[in-house]
């Protein structure tokens, strides 16, 4: 164990003062409204369902799942397809900002392609140091490089020249390969290569998505380095977050699953940090089954069709942890593989829920 861990914040019941109280936060102070960022989740979160959650719930901004460079320049429609935003001023249709994710090992390469996809004024790049694949790290990228902090300092100091402020530039990581060990030494190298902020998810790479998600770690983080630091890992639900940001002494957070299976989730917690009430997902559903049609629509616009059942059925499978009605329709699509079926279930009238929103009709 860490020795800092000895000291780490433990949230005391009942005391109200006890997240302003923790540990010092200097960009808090400079920074009033917390940020609360879109994750980055490649094969998941893709620019149609970054729209239809960024309508949902207000973001400061998101990242997109990650574009991987390994050897060669890669052309503008390789970052237009992942990132389509770029074409409307790097926002989605709502007007959240979008910043692109870079993996990649090589630092001259990184560099090269990242003053490309500044010619395309990216909201922000982001470098990926987090990815645990085994096909992306056998390559040297991702998550393997934390066991390298020069490496990290190299790649993010040659792309900060290469892109020469035109950008803002921030990094994405774990808290090491292995174990933690090395986790402040990686945040430092990645501040002094000029990340201007720092995304933590609190686990190690070999912890891949088990829970928990280590949060005083991030604390740590960000007591080591001057830049700002979001914390990242774990938050499902309100009590997540404040859980988290209690252990962090982060109020910033950047949602994952978390706001893929609750679209709302990013609201309820602009809600509790307004003093507003905050509404439970149960009151949900008749917002939520408009965002899953608009979601299908576009899918079937513009996705191959034998791709857009899976797609669907991924975003029912995080959905239904919160919603009955989200598994009810997930029992009834996990076979089909034909979308003309599908559309039928999503496009029968809706039965009439006692607030006058839709209620889809199979619940
Ligand atoms: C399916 C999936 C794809 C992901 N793709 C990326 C990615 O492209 N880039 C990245 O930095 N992190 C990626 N991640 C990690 C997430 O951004 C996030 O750090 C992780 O899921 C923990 O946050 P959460 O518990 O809120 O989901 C991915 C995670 C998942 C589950």
């Amino acid at each position: 164990m860490h020795p800092d861990l000895a000291t780490a914040p433990h949230r005391p019941d009942n005391d109200p003062l006890f997240f302003d109280s923790v540990i010092p936060d200097m960009d808090a102070l400079q920074n009033p409204s917390p940020r609360l960022l879109l994750a980055p989740m490649e094969g998941l979160l893709d620019h149609r369902l970054r729209s239809v959650l960024t309508a949902a719930s207000h973001y400061d901004w998101g990242v997109t799942e990650f574009v991987r460079i390994t050897d060669s320049l890669l052309p503008r429609r390789c970052y237009a397809r992942v990132a389509p935003e770029l074409d409307q001023g790097s926002r989605t249709a709502t007007g959240v900002p979008i910043r692109v994710q870079l993996l990649g090992s090589d630092p001259a390469c990184l560099a090269e392609n990242a003053a490309r996809l500044a010619t395309l004024k990216p909201a922000g790049i982001d470098l990926n140091f987090g990815c645990p694949a085994p096909i992306v790290n056998r390559h040297g990228g991702g998550a393997i490089l934390l066991d390298t902090p020069t490496v990290l300092y190299r790649i993010t100091a040659a792309v900060k020249r290469a892109i020469d402020g035109s950008t803002p530039l921030t990094a994405k990581m774990r808290l090491g390969v292995r174990d933690k060990s090395r986790a402040l030494e990686a945040a430092q190298a990645l501040c002094e290569g000029g990340a201007e902020l720092l995304v933590v998810h609190a686990r190690t790479k070999e912890e891949g998505y088990r829970p928990p998600a280590h949060w005083a770690w991030v604390a740590h983080v960000a007591e080591a380095i001057p830049i700002p630091v979001v914390a990242n890992g774990e938050i499902w639900t309100v009590a997540d977050y404040l859980q988290c940001r209690a252990e962090s002494g982060r109020r910033d957070v950047m949602l994952g699953r978390g706001a893929v299976a609750d679209p709302f989730l990013c609201e309820r917690i602009r809600d509790l940090l307004a003093g507003r009430r905050v509404r439970s997902a149960t009151e949900d559903w008749g917002r939520v089954w408009p965002l899953l049609e608009r979601y299908w629509s576009l899918v079937r616009t513009d996705l191959v069709p034998r791709h857009t059942p899976g797609r669907l059925k991924q975003w029912l499978n995080l959905l239904r942890r919160h919603y009955p009605q989200a598994a009810a329709l997930f029992h009834a699509i996990r076979t089909l593989t034909d979308p003309a079926e599908i559309d039928l279930l999503m496009t029968a009238p809706p039965a009439i829920h006692s607030s006058g929103r839709p209620r889809h009709a199979l619940i």
